[in-house]
């Protein structure tokens, strides 16, 4: 298994930035001396924004993708990435009102048409797109483009301003291309897919992820316009860049190549070490970095396993939500003894945590209840978590008739009593650093009685 280097994850200003004429100037020279073709650089494009999608969002629960397309090349890269999404198992629609009378553009069109890619119309769509797609990518206009979006794109634009989960391809649309949202009427999305390089508008994005895709730029160019771009990793067509959300970049280890963990060097307080631990799992983009498998034991002692999401943790330990009516909160219930395991297969780490549960308070409770999507509050409601049911349609069936009671989305749902979260206070947390020859590193936090110390054991492995 190659170990993932997370070099790449440097302060943005170590990454060249360019000016619309830049840009330009990279294209012309892909396309004329270099010998690219523009159907080549699309196709490459579109699969980039289309793994980076994934990267970031799961096909399971963010498979409705709607992709808004513009005339131009930005437009053809997401007709590409649409192509891709749905060879990736999810399922995307399009809108593309201004087709292009091209040959490449006709291409792509009969290629979508024939996976049976449906094309809607911008009139069909909900006035909430979040209600009918999980995710929408705003390929409207890229780094050529200049002056005012003409209709029906300023419509569009306006009703992505209020959607979650827009994914920018190269330049959030409404963006002026170097000094970004001047107008203060773009968009914000919450991904952007820089293309070749990021554009200098790139520096204004605030959302949590920033990918650079186009994995064609030969040295030539790079020396020809003194780009400094940063390393793909192994085989990837897309690389995280800039800040990762909640992670702090200075806290990332240069190299995990021969990664070690010596006594001297691991946090004295194990719940700053599992910080930095985590935040390298985020940065080095695994999926799900925060799922863990959850063991406990009922009264006599017979185990179970299962998997739970990490939903925060602090000194106070490691939270996760459930069903309190469930197998694991009954056992949890009669014997709060559990633990706890991550395993960052990438990184060579495994992290096991041992301790006692107890419920989190009724507010934490609500907020992260109230913080969930709507459908997923809905989901809470309708499971007997561990229960015997007598087919699908129990669950089919009530989750309709509740989303029907809840349709007016202004009505808040409430959180269910058997629904909320669970706590486990660590006796004892060991951090667990593959290395050669089978001969891991092994330490071991143990909190001393009464008391907020910790004493630090290594174990052989
Ligand atoms: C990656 C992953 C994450 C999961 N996260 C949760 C979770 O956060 N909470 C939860 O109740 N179940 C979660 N589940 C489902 C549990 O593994 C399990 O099926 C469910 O909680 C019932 O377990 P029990 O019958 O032992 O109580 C997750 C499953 C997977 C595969």
């Amino acid at each position: 298994m190659a170990a993932v280097s997370v070099q790449h994850l440097h302060d943005p200003d170590s990454i060249s930035y360019l000016s619309q004429s830049s840009a330009i100037g990279i294209d012309e020279h892909l396309m004329g001396p270099l010998g690219f073709s523009v159907d080549q650089l699309m196709e490459l494009a579109g699969l980039s924004v289309a793994s980076a999608i994934a990267e970031v969002y799961s096909s399971l629960d963010h498979a409705r993708v709607l992709l808004l397309c513009g005339p131009g090349n930005n437009g053809g890269d997401g007709l590409v990435a649409a192509r891709h999404l749905q060879h990736f198992g999810y399922k995307p629609s399009i809108v593309y009102p201004k087709r292009t009378d091209k040959p490449l553009y006709h291409g792509l069109v009969t290629q979508l048409e024939s996976l049976s890619v449906p094309f809607l119309s911008h009139e069909d769509l909900p006035s909430e797109l979040s209600s009918g797609y999980d995710i929408v990518v705003d390929a409207m206009f890229g780094f050529s483009f200049k002056g005012k979006n003409a209709p029906p794109f300023d419509k569009l634009v306006q009703l992505l301003t209020r959607t979650p989960n827009v994914v920018s391809v190269d330049v959030p649309s409404g963006w002026h291309v170097e000094e970004g949202d001047v107008n203060g009427l773009g968009l914000n999305p919450d991904m952007l897919v820089s293309l070749t390089a990021p554009k200098l508008c790139a520096k204004m994005f605030k959302g949590p992820h920033h990918f650079l895709g186009g994995r064609f730029v030969p040295p030539a160019v790079v020396n020809k316009f003194n780009l400094k771009l940063p390393p793909y990793p192994g085989t990837s067509q897309c690389v995280r860049i800039g800040r990762t959300p909640h992670v702090d970049v200075a806290a990332l280890r240069e190299n995990y190549v021969g990664s070690v963990l010596l006594e001297n060097q691991v946090n004295s307080d194990p719940i700053q070490q599992f910080k930095e631990w985590f935040e390298d799992a985020v940065a080095a983009g695994l999926p799900e970095p925060n799922a863990m498998t959850l063991a406990t034991a009922d009264a006599e002692g017979r185990p179970s396993a299962r998997m739970v999401l990490l939903k925060g943790y602090d000194a106070r330990g490691f939270v996760w939500y459930t069903n309190y009516d469930s197998r694991k909160a009954n056992e949890l219930n009669s014997n709060p003894n559990a633990s706890l395991v991550f395993f960052w297969d990438r990184l060579h780490r495994q992290v096991r945590v041992e301790g006692d549960v107890s419920p989190v308070s009724r507010e934490e409770s609500d907020d992260y209840f109230h913080s969930r999507p709507r459908e997923s509050q809905i989901g809470a409601l309708v499971s007997s978590q561990s229960a015997v049911i007598s087919g699908r349609h129990i669950l089919d069936e009530s989750y309709e008739q509740l989303v029907a009671k809840y349709a007016d989305r202004s009505l808040a749902i409430p959180r269910p009593e058997h629904w909320g979260g669970f706590r486990l206070a660590p006796r004892a947390i060991e951090f667990w650093q593959g290395r050669e020859s089978r001969l891991h590193d092994r330490i071991r936090f143990t909190r001393l009685a009464n008391s907020s110390e910790w004493k630090i054991e290594r174990l052989s492995p």
